[in-house]
């Protein structure tokens, strides 16, 4: 596939984007269940580094589905190809200088480990956003869960297709006993604490 292909350096590097910018760049990898409030946590999460001045872009499941990934369902391979595409686009985001949040279930920690393994060992944050599958099957803010259970739809993580627990992420935020407020706030301390924000 990469033969006849030459990489091509440009002469402005990703170190000189993040002087421009004026902070380091990464991959904020929200992962968990549908309904554990990754999106909603990273929204919060943006907001606030945006509001200090940091250059940021959020790639959402849903949305990625719709445009990049529409031709991708959710059978194992799906998955991984899908988490592949956005690990890629990721990479690109972080070497432009941009903290990137992307938002997936993304349940195979081999999928997840591929990901890390694109970027510098200090360029990806792990955020496992715990929730039990029974509060999600409660909150069920897509009605999703319930067609799950009718059996509408198939292969549903938490239901009839497996998440996979990070074993070691850098954050953990449990979002079945704290606000979406305070997980936001758990994750801005900790991102200034390892000095990716100021
Ligand atoms: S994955 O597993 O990382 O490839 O999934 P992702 O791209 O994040 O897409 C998850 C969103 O798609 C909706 N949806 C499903 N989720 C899980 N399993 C099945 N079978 C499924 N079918 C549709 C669901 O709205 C997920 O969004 P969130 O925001 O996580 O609820």
């Amino acid at each position: 596939m990469t033969d006849n292909i030459y990489w091509h350096e440009s002469s402005i590097t990703k170190k000189d984007r993040q002087i421009l910018h004026g902070h380091k760049s990464c991959i904020l990898w929200f992962t968990g269940l549908s309904g554990s409030g990754k999106s909603t946590i990273a929204n919060v999460v943006e907001q606030q580094l945006h509001q200090r001045g940091i250059s940021t872009y959020l790639l959402d499941g849903d949305n990625v589905r719709h445009g990049l990934n529409a031709d991708l369902g959710f059978s194992p391979e799906d998955r991984s190809e899908n988490i592949r595409r956005i690990g890629e686009t990721a990479k690109l985001f972080v070497d432009s200088g941009t903290v990137v949040l992307a938002t997936f279930v993304s349940p195979y920690r081999v999928d997840r480990q591929t990901v890390r393994n694109l970027v510098q060992p200090n360029e990806f944050v792990e955020i496992y956003v715990q929730c039990s599958s029974k509060a999600c099957e409660s909150r069920d803010p897509k009605g999703l869960y319930k067609k799950a259970r009718r059996k509408e739809i198939k292969e549903f993580t938490g239901i009839s297709a497996p998440y996979e627990e990070p074993e070691h992420p850098e954050i953990t935020v449990d979002s079945e006993h704290f606000t979406v407020q305070e997980c936001a706030e758990q994750i801005l301390k900790y991102l200034s604490g390892e000095n990716i924000i100021g």
